[in-house]
């Protein structure tokens, strides 16, 4: 008797290992497996994994102890760990973890079949050397019939030196503007309506890619690509990340305030506030340089929403050093912020500093943060009050049925009454009743299409 094969995945981490566990969920559905929501009806468990934090880490042992233990009474199930926890392990996940089937990097996503098909001949599997990303052949499994990933530039050349990414996900490569433009059109015609173009550092993309302009600059840059996709059709906005301020032109801000569907949102880490630190780190570029860029941004586009990526206690930083960073927070007024406590790495400079400093004050710089982000944030929403927004319906408000939710193209989570089945993938005009520090509440105008 034979039963259909069923695979689940769970994905930790960054919107490119969601844009990977989609691509691989597609190539599993072309294998004939079926989606399985709990994993222990799985035959087939993917963990998708982060690492760029120690807590994330942690997460994915406690998640794959689990399955290992249920492998040792089901030996007909295969685990497979992808993405970049991985990456940085290889051969010794298997030392220590040796249920696992597969271990693999995140170059590697897109040869999910080809590896698997190894394991299922018989072998243990770890796939983690660096390769030329393949593009990727088949459909993904996307979560969202509405919103949509696209992988423009994998990898990062950058060196700060508290990341682990570069380690992990290699060097910058990029995807032909061709390729990139052929998956949007096809998005468009299946009805999608927002694309987020993504890559780690997306300012690079283009420079590994052949060809110069008479200028001697790269024929093919983020701006360019902007001009090149913002006319496919269906697609009515068009979102990208991860900006990195040390590559930010004012030439991509003029191409933002004139391209009507690229989004008025803008996410630009700035890590810290404080020039040494910033030094320490390697970002390249002073707090002076960053808060150019958002002037630039205003100038051009007033309302722009800004959001952006902090760590606190970086080795060696000092309470006054952190105070700018505070500083910095105060007076740019970001719509969102990501903040983190510094978490040693293993493979990166910064671990092996002997300033590092003491649990006691990674929380309490953290706490302080986000407490004036809060503040802030609250600040910034205000401005939407009785405002007419524009919201792409994604989904019904998973607290309240009778309610719809989507983005401003600010990127406001907004809540309005309303019904999921008709208003699914619907640009809607709403005017803005409530606001709250990170969401908004409205009710519906008119539905532009
Ligand atoms: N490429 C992006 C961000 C990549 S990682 C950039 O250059 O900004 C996402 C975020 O995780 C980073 O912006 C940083 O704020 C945080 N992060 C990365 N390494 C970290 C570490 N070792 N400890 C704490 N936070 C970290
Ligand atoms: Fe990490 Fe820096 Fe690259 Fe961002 S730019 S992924 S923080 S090394
Ligand atoms: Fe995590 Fe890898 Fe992304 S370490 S943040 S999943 S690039």
């Amino acid at each position: 008797m034979t039963s259909a094969r069923r695979y689940h995945i769970t994905t930790f981490g960054c919107q490119m290992n969601k844009a990977d566990s989609e691509r691989m969920a597609g190539i599993l559905e072309q294998m004939g497996f079926e989606w399985s929501e709990s994993p222990d009806e799985a035959n087939l468990i993917l963990y998708n994994t982060c690492t760029i934090r120690d807590n994330a880490e942690q997460k994915v042992y406690s998640y794959l102890g689990r399955q290992a233990k249920r492998k040792q009474s089901e030996p007909d199930l295969t685990l497979v760990v992808a993405g970049c926890v991985a990456q940085q392990e290889g051969e010794a996940l298997l030392r220590r973890v040796p249920e696992l089937d597969l271990v693999m990097g995140p170059q590697h996503a897109n040869r999910l079949q080809d590896l698997l098909e190894q394991v299922f001949a018989g072998s243990q599997v770890v796939a983690t050397e660096a390769v030329h990303i393949m593009e990727d052949i088949t459909k993904p499994r996307r979560d969202s019939s509405v919103t949509a990933w696209v992988n423009v530039i994998y990898g990062c050349n950058e060196r700060c030196t508290y990341c682990v990414v570069p380690n992990v996900r290699g060097i910058e490569q990029s995807r032909t503007p061709e390729a990139i433009r052929a998956e949007m059109e096809e998005l468009g015609r299946q009805g999608y309506k927002e694309v987020t173009l993504l890559g780690q550092n997306i300012d690079a993309y283009g420079r590994d890619l052949p060809g110069v302009k008479p200028n001697g600059q790269h024929l093919h840059t983020l701006t360019d690509l902007l001009y090149f996709v913002h006319d496919v059709p269906g697609i009515e906005r068009i979102r990208f990340a991860t900006s990195h301020p040390r590559y930010f032109t004012e030439r991509l801000i003029r191409a933002c305030a004139e391209l009507p569907k690229v989004c008025e949102h803008f996410h630009i880490p700035f890590q810290s506030g404080d020039n040494e630190v910033l030094k320490a780190m390697a970002r390249g570029y002073t707090q002076e340089k960053y808060r150019r860029i958002i002037d630039t941004i205003r100038r051009y586009i007033p309302d722009a929403s800004i959001s952006a990526d902090a760590i606190v206690a970086f080795p060696g930083e000092t309470e006054a050093q952190f105070e700018n960073t505070l500083k910095l927070v105060e007076e740019v007024g970001f719509d969102q912020l990501n903040t983190a406590a510094y978490s040693p790495r293993p493979g990166t400079p910064a671990a092996l500093w002997d300033n590092q400093l003491p649990e006691a004050v990674k929380s309490d710089r953290l706490q302080r943060l986000n407490h004036l982000v809060a503040i802030k944030a609250a600040e910034r929403s205000q401005r939407y009050l009785g405002r007419i927004e524009q919201v792409l319906v994604e989904d019904a408000n998973p607290k309240d049925p009778h309610q719809v939710m989507g983005r401003t193209r600010g990127n406001r989570l907004t809540y309005f009454p309303g019904c999921i089945s008709e208003l699914k993938g619907k640009l809607v005009e709403v005017e803005i009743t409530e606001a709250r520090a990170f969401s908004l509440t409205g009710k519906a105008l008119a539905t532009v299409r």
